[in-house]
């Protein structure tokens, strides 16, 4: 045994982002203000070269050297201060996905701060609440595909449901190098403005008319395919790739929580286990009824937590496989402590990768009061296109900034229904709130393709100026994105 867990508080240690000790390294500071416990962080975004095992040293950009960055763990009720310096070459900002912060410590660049220069250093600071499964990553840019996102999770008091042990599993595609030059491919589109776009709405008011400007040159851009996703070297568990995956350790008998984080560019997985289901705990980080899956998909910027019954001892592949996109599966191991067998066989599949019960939206339901309208009082439609022919992504036909503000009152409902007209995932992610989807409470939610809709509530109780976008960071950057703001 003690031979076991030496190996496990190793690979803990081995595990960027995940583990006790790098929680532990992590918090340098506590101090008290009014009764309330304040942990203080620093992270320092810099240009790196760091080992990802078999695949050798690549140039990413990360946190505190770490990839994917040192995760931020504190308790729920407590205050988090964290001092941000930009080491890069070019000017950066934090985002604290799913935290419903104040409107000044949200990180997006130019409109809720101004972007931290090189040389620079800003301080956020906010409630760590409610409890949750979050994410830190920059909004500059797209720089969260060059590394910079880790783990952010705030640790409930009272756990709806019981677990004896949790890991958190950050899952991301690692690029070949720099990011494929979307200014080579729209700078130009994006200088001239929404107004070529034609404002018609709808996919074919979009992509008509990048068609007709953009004449006989209609490709994808180098490095990316035309559903808007890079041509990713690898998918990574914790920053390791699948010929290394890391592993997590368990004893039989024992109940797991497994926290799921996709802060990948442009990658949505379908994750399951060999030889176990899944009891989805959390969507988001909002707790739910507990459901029992044999797969979930996971969009960027979602993340689900699932409990895992040990009860089927042997080491087990889990699998994470890219919805679109070409690479082979991100990969770990689920290793009972007392199996004879340290990895699984070679090339195992879970079979939850194609067949057995995938988690839907209408399967999560909130455990938490629904004090929802029924109506609500400002409804939003919004159609999603892009990609094919073009190199804009857009919502209404429109490719931010050159885009209509969304503008909501305090305290009304705001509905937005979205209908997905291109053959892209568009995991659609609000600033700020956290909004209904179905009866569950999310923050991220994936409008699936060829014509996928769904819809969205939220109480306009955050005021400020919040960003409504796709999550894949070049859908965002190429257009898919609005500004919702409060106007009373
Ligand atoms: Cu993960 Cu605009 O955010
Ligand atoms: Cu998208």
């Amino acid at each position: 045994m003690t031979r076991y867990w030496g190996r496990r508080e190793f690979i803990r240690a081995a595990l960027a982002g995940a583990g006790a000790l790098a929680a532990s390294a992590a918090v340098p500071q506590a101090s008290r203000s009014n009764g309330v416990v304040v942990r203080e962080f620093h992270r320092t975004a810099a240009a790196t070269e760091i080992e990802v095992g078999p695949l050798g040293r690549r140039a990413i950009w990360t946190y505190d050297g770490r990839y994917p960055g040192p995760e931020i763990r504190v308790r729920e009720g407590e205050r988090l201060r964290i001092v941000v310096e930009n080491r890069l070459p070019e000017p950066t900002t934090v985002h604290w996905h799913g935290v419903p912060v104040p409107n000044a410590m949200d990180g997006v660049p130019g409109l809720t701060q101004e972007a931290i220069a090189p040389g620079a250093s800003f301080t956020y600071e906010f409630d760590a609440s409610p409890a949750g499964s979050y994410m830190y990553h920059s909004h500059q840019g797209v720089q969260i595909d060059r590394g910079l996102a880790g783990a952010l999770v705030v640790e409930e008091r009272s756990p709806h449901v019981p677990y004896d042990r949790d890991y958190t599993l950050v899952l991301d595609d690692l690029l070949p190098g720099d990011p494929p030059d979307i200014a080579s491919g729209s700078g130009g589109m994006r200088g001239m403005g929404g107004g070529m776009m034609g404002r018609g709405g709808g996919m074919m008011g979009g992509e008509g008319g990048m068609m007709r400007r953009r004449g006989g040159a209609m490709m994808g851009m180098a490095g990316m395919s035309a559903l808007g996703i890079p041509d990713y070297l690898a998918l990574l568990v914790n920053g390791r790739p699948p010929a290394d995956p890391p592993a997590f350790d368990v004893k039989r008998g024992e109940r797991v929580r497994l926290r799921l984080l996709n802060p990948s560019g442009a990658t949505t997985y379908r994750v399951a286990i060999a030889g176990h289901r899944m009891r989805v705990s959390h969507a988001d980080g909002r707790p739910v009824k507990p459901v029992e899956v044999d797969a979930l998909e996971i969009g960027m910027g979602e993340r689900y937590d699932v409990i895992v019954e040990a009860r089927n001892p042997g080491a087990w592949a889990i699998a994470a496989a890219p919805l679109q996109g070409a690479p082979e599966p991100a990969r770990a191991i689920l290793r009972y402590v007392d199996t004879r067998r340290s990895a699984p066989p070679d090339g195992q599949e879970p079979d939850g990768l194609r067949r057995g019960s995938l988690l839907g939206l209408r399967d999560l339901e909130a455990i938490e009061p629904d004090d929802a309208a029924a109506r609500a009082d400002r409804e939003v439609d919004l159609v999603l296109s892009g990609g094919m022919m073009s190199t804009a992504w857009t919502i209404g036909g429109q490719v931010y900034p050159d885009a209509d503000l969304i503008e909501i009152r305090r305290g009304e409902w705001v509905r937005f229904r979205m209908r997905n007209m291109s053959m892209a995932l568009h995991p659609m992610h609000l600033h700020g709130h956290f909004f209904r989807v179905g009866r569950a409470w999310k923050d991220t939610v994936l409008v699936p393709p060829h014509m996928g809709e769904a819809s969205l509530e939220f109480r306009a109780d955050n005021p400020g100026r919040w960003f409504f976008h796709c999550h894949n960071a070049y859908h965002m950057e190429m257009g898919m994105a609005r500004e919702v703001r409060y106007v009373g």
